[in-house]
């Protein structure tokens, strides 16, 4: 039950004054980053950048003077500081999330000559296997070719460089526990973006479950958020920690 801890370090993040400590340990340390995520929703609802007002004389919200009980079976998201809606994040509407799968395409791969029991990183495929791999890509993500290529496929585009970090880090650093390929399919189902982030606290938990508890470290080190979010705890693993 991974709610009553989140609340707890909640508690603690507040009483510091918003200091997230530094906590090492997997399942707490998650939980305290995704409780200095949501406050950290909390407080840039009022303004964005670091020229923003503090807090300043402004009636609290009850989300920041009182901290809801531990026993909070779903916790409900935090209240936005000034009242004001939070901005939602672009993208497709939020569906319930699927927890990672064993892929569907090993079969695949095998037949276009890439072992899925060990692949390889990606820089090392020739080209007609590598040209092979990008239709893995865009059915696992439910995408075009001009989702990260431009007209010059050489080109370096932001997707690009994600979806190589996804291949190296993901695919080859990760692997599902209980056995089953774990490929971009895996987590994808279909969809370039599928998280549903209107409440990250619940969204915390979520990857907890689904990116923690079921996947291991190839190199068999423990595995915590800080294997993809790193130590600090960053949330924009895609623009801020592979930019
Ligand atoms: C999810 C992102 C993604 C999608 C979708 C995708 N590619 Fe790629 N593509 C990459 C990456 C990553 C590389 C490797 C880049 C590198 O290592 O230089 C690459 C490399 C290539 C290359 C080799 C370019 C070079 O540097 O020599 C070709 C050609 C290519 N892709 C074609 C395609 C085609 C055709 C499609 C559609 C069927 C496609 N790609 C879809 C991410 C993607
Ligand atoms: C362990 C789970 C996991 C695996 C495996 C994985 N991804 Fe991802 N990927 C994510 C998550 C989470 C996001 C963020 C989705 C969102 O914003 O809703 C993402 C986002 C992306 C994006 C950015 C999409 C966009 O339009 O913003 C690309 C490109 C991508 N992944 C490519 C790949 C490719 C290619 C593979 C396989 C080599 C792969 N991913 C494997 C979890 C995974
Ligand atoms: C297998 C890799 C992986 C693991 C492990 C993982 N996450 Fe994530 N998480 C992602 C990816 C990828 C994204 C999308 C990042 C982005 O949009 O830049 C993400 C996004 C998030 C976000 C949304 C951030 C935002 O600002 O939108 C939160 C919150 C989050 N993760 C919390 C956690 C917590 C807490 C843990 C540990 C319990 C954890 N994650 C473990 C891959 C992972």
């Amino acid at each position: 039950m991974p709610f009553a801890p989140l609340v707890r370090a909640l508690v603690r993040v507040r009483s510091k004054g918003g200091e997230a400590p530094v906590v090492r340990s997997g399942v707490l340390a998650g939980a305290v980053a995704a409780a200095a995520l949501a406050a950290s929703v909390t407080t840039t609802a009022c303004g964005p950048g670091e020229g923003a007002p503090g807090p300043g004389p402004r009636a609290p919200g009850p989300g920041e003077t009182t901290a809801p009980p531990p026993s909070a079976s779903a916790p409900e998201p935090l209240p936005p500081a000034s009242g004001t809606t939070m901005t939602p994040v672009p993208g497709p509407p939020p569906e319930p999330m699927k927890p990672a799968q064993p892929s569907a395409m090993a079969d695949k791969l095998r037949e276009i000559g890439v072992d899925p029991t060990a692949l390889p990183p990606l820089n090392k495929l020739d080209a007609k296997t590598l040209r092979d791999v990008m239709n893995t890509f865009t059915k696992a993500l439910g995408v075009k070719c001009s989702h990260c290529h431009e007209k010059d496929f050489r080109a370096p585009t932001a997707n690009k460089k994600i979806a190589t970090h996804m291949w190296n880090d993901f695919t080859r650093g990760l692997a599902l526990d209980g056995g089953g390929l774990l490929y971009c399919d895996s987590c994808h189902g279909g969809r370039a973006q599928f998280l549903d982030r209107t409440d990250l606290r619940a969204l915390g938990a979520w990857m907890q479950e689904s990116y923690v508890d079921k996947m291991r470290r190839a190199d068999k080190k423990d595995h915590g958020c800080e294997t993809c979010h790193g130590d600090p705890f960053e949330g924009k693993i895609l623009t801020k920690l592979w930019k």
